[in-house]
């Protein structure tokens, strides 16, 4: 058996497509959601992501602008910028990239972001809204996880899933949505005993480690299905051959860029699983989908304030209030 390839690409493409109409039908009553995106210093991946963002934005019509405080920022410096952006009327969504540098208090910077703006999903009013079900701001990349699995029809209630992550961006925050989504949840972490035996229960099965091709085929249930949030670079030949030892298409962009992308699972567990993002081109794509369906719906909360209402309800993602 080989599993279904569920394909990332073709989902965020139809979610920048639903942005795109929500942000035309907001134009012709004279709004335009804006989105301001703070990049410190010179992090080279950071550049590559928030690149992605504001093109992104382009794309599907938001206005966006970019702000990028050089490496020597004091943590003061960005929180004056931050509170300019959340002053400003034509700003919904402000996004720090992260990692700030050392120096930086990272966590008093999110703090200050005005919840209402807060596209990322990281403050703590939008992570308590987040577990007690109240209609907020979800961080992008696991909204992203839970649209692949209700694109793909993956039934999510009643189903046995297994987090691998605690993290605050991605692990805790997925299974929330799970838990939400009525799944039997496991959290897996570095302590965990018995990885592999606890990671064999689950129907959905979310590996958000950061190691490379970590989950093997003995982690699997068969016909399961394996959401692969891992993004890492291989750069040695060890590793490599690990993991694509005889995959030509892989073996040639190896040589030519000296590194390739991997998940966080190996790939023979394409002959387990029942259905599996694949890594480029499965999770990475949603979670900037997802941020411009955050800024469109942080632009209709903040005018809708008023008629807003705190319904326990299940439109954590996708663009409606
Ligand atoms: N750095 C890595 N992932 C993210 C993310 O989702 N949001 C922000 N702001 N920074 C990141």
């Amino acid at each position: 058996m080989t599993a279904r390839i569920l394909d990332g690409s073709k989902m965020a493409a139809e979610i920048r497509a639903e942005v795109a109409a929500a942000v035309k039908e907001m134009a012709a009553s004279g709004v335009r959601p804006g989105l301001a995106v703070v990049l410190v210093g010179h992090n080279p991946a950071s550049e590559v992501y928030v690149r992605g963002k504001v093109r992104s934005s382009e794309e599907v019509g938001i206005y966006s602008e970019k702000h990028t405080p050089p490496e020597s920022a004091t943590t003061q410096d960005l929180l004056d910028l931050v509170a300019d952006l959340n002053r400003r009327e034509e700003i919904d969504g402000i996004l720090v990239q992260l990692p700030l540098p050392s120096h930086v208090d990272a966590k008093k910077v999110l703090l200050t972001v005005d919840p209402a703006k807060d596209v990322d999903g990281f403050h703590p009013m939008n992570v308590g809204y987040l577990s007690t079900q109240r209609p907020g701001l979800v961080p992008c990349t696991p909204a992203g996880v839970m649209e692949i699995l209700k694109r793909s029809g993956v039934p999510v209630t009643g189903q046995e899933a297994v987090v691998v992550g605690r993290s605050d961006i991605v692990g805790k925050p997925v299974a929330m949505l799970l838990l939400n989504g009525n799944a039997t949840v496991t959290v897996c972490h570095s302590k965990t005993r018995d990885l592999a035996e606890v990671c064999r229960r689950a129907d959905i099965l979310v590996a958000a480690i950061g190691r490379a091709g970590m989950i093997t085929g003995d982690y699997v249930k068969s016909g399961a299905t394996v959401i692969d949030v891992g993004m890492n670079q291989v750069t040695t030949r060890p590793e490599f051959d690990r993991l694509f030892a005889g995959n030509k298409k892989r073996e040639e962009a190896f040589q030519a860029k000296g590194s390739t992308l991997a998940g966080d699972v190996h790939p023979e567990v394409a002959s387990v699983a029942g259905a599996i993002t694949p890594v480029p081109g499965g999770v990475g794509p949603l979670t900037i989908a997802m941020l411009m369906a955050n800024t469109v719906k942080a632009a209709k909360m903040r005018r809708a304030a008023s008629n807003f209402d705190l319904r326990a309800s299940s439109n954590q993602v996708g663009v409606g209030p």
